[in-house]
């Protein structure tokens, strides 16, 4: 069985620690959000995100560097649905000047790492805008797979948007990742 290789990212819990480079690193990347989200770029949002993180319902991670302990992006848990569903929302986004750098799809891996295990999530859904092509990738990359168009499914800045529903079930994400 082939391992991972050494890790380069880690996931961290949100906490006010770091708020400053966390609003620093939104301001950096307004080019590479734009237009397909809005991070959170006051300190009372961020402070909203810290708080909601800590909810049942949602997991957010902080993806930061193992060799310098720097914040180069955000994946959250969302819409936690237990019962017969056991299911959850994506969303997420790298800052620069760390984007294309692969570090977000090492960060996704060990989410669904955790989304299939200490969580117990059966399914995990994203749900991308057509024209997205690096967040498609990045989910195509780790094994999503595209099961169908959504007209006018999210509302973005001021206009419904046609989006892509991308899936992954823990049946399909592989158990040497799950078991590690
Ligand atoms: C989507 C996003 C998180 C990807 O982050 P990233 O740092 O580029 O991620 P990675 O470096 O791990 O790359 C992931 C894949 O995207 C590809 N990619 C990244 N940027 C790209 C670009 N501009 N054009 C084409 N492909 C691109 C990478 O090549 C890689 O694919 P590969 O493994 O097949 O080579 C980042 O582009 C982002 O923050 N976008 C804005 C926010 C957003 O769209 N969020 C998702 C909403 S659904």
């Amino acid at each position: 069985m082939r391992s991972r290789p050494a890790a380069r990212v880690t996931l961290e819990q949100p906490t006010r620690k770091r708020e400053a480079e966390f609003l620093e690193r939104v301001q950096a990347s307004q080019r590479l959000h734009h237009p397909w989200l809005k991070a959170p770029s006051t300190r009372e949002q961020f402070r909203d995100l810290v708080v909601r993180a800590r909810g049942e319902r949602h997991a957010t991670f902080f993806v930061c560097t193992v060799a310098a302990s720097e914040l180069v992006g955000v994946i959250n848990v969302n819409e936690i649905v237990r019962g017969l569903f056991q299911s959850a929302y994506l969303g997420y986004y790298a800052f620069e000047p760390f984007s294309r750098s692969g570090y977000m799809s090492e960060g996704l891996a060990l989410v669904l790492d955790q989304a299939f295990g200490s969580l117990g999530l059966h399914r995990l859904e994203a749900n991308v805008q057509p024209g997205n092509l690096p967040s498609i990738r990045l989910v195509s990359g780790l094994g999503f797979r595209r099961e169908g168009h959504s007209p006018r499914y999210l509302k973005i800045a001021g206009r419904w948007r046609d989006h892509e529903r991308w899936a992954i079930l823990a049946d399909h994400w592989p158990k040497k990742r799950r078991g590690r």
